[in-house]
C-alpha cells in the first residue's frame, strides 16, 4: 500500500539517492533534505510504500510570502504511471494551503513531456519561459502558476 506523509529525517538519504538516480549532477545532497526539514516555511512530503517502508516518491514547497516554489518533484522509476505524482502533489499544496500558501508555482524543462502534463492536469498554468535555466543538458524552463481564485 501506498501512503502520502510528510518527510522525516530518516528520509533524507534515499531521497537524495533517488534524486541522484533521476537528477545526476544536479541532484540534492542529503544535506540539503536535512536542512529543509528544519525550515519552518517548507514543507516535504513522501510517498511510501509500506510493504517494503521504502520512499517511492517525494516533493517539497516553499512557502514565500504566500507564493509556494515546488521543487524536487520525482517518483521513483518502478512506481510511475500509477497516479502517485498527482495524489503527492495534491497532498502537498492541502498541506501548503494550511501554512497560509495561496499560490503554487513550479518550473519545468520544455521536452518534460510528462511532468508538463502532470502540472497542467492540477491546474497548473504556463505564464512564461525562463531562457536556459536548466544546466546538463542546458535547456530552457516553462514556469507554472496555480493562483488562487478570488471571488470578484
Ligand atoms: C513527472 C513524474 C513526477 C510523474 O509522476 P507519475 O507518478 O508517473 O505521474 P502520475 O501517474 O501521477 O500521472 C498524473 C498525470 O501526469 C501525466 N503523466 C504522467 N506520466 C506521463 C507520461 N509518461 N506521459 C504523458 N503524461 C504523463 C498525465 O497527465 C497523468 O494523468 P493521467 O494518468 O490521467 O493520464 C515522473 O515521471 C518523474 O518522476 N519524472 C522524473 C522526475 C521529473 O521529471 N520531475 C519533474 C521535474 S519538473
Amino acid at each position: 500500500m501506498i501512503i502520502y506523509e510528510h518527510m522525516q529525517l530518516k528520509d533524507c538519504e534515499h531521497a537524495a539517492e533517488l534524486e541522484d538516480e533521476i537528477f545526476g549532477k544536479d541532484a540534492w545532497s542529503v544535506g540539503d533534505f536535512e536542512e529543509s526539514l528544519c525550515c519552518d516555511y517548507a514543507i516535504y512530503v513522501v510517498a511510501r510504500d509500506t510493504g517494503s517502508d521504502r520512499l517511492v516518491a517525494c516533493a517539497g514547497v516553499r512557502n514565500m510570502c504566500g507564493d509556494g516554489d515546488i521543487t524536487n518533484v520525482l517518483v521513483d522509476r518502478d512506481h510511475r504511471e500509477q497516479g502517485i505524482a498527482e495524489h503527492l502533489l495534491r497532498y502537498l499544496m492541502d498541506e501548503g494551503r494550511a501554512i497560509g500558501i495561496r499560490n503554487f508555482t513550479l518550473e519545468a524543462r520544455k521536452s518534460n513531456i510528462p511532468a508538463i502534463s502532470l502540472y497542467e492536469k492540477l491546474g497548473f498554468v504556463s505564464e512564461g519561459i525562463r531562457p536556459g535555466f536548466y544546466d546538463n543538458p542546458k535547456e530552457d524552463a516553462i514556469i507554472f502558476w496555480k493562483r488562487e481564485k478570488k471571488d470578484v
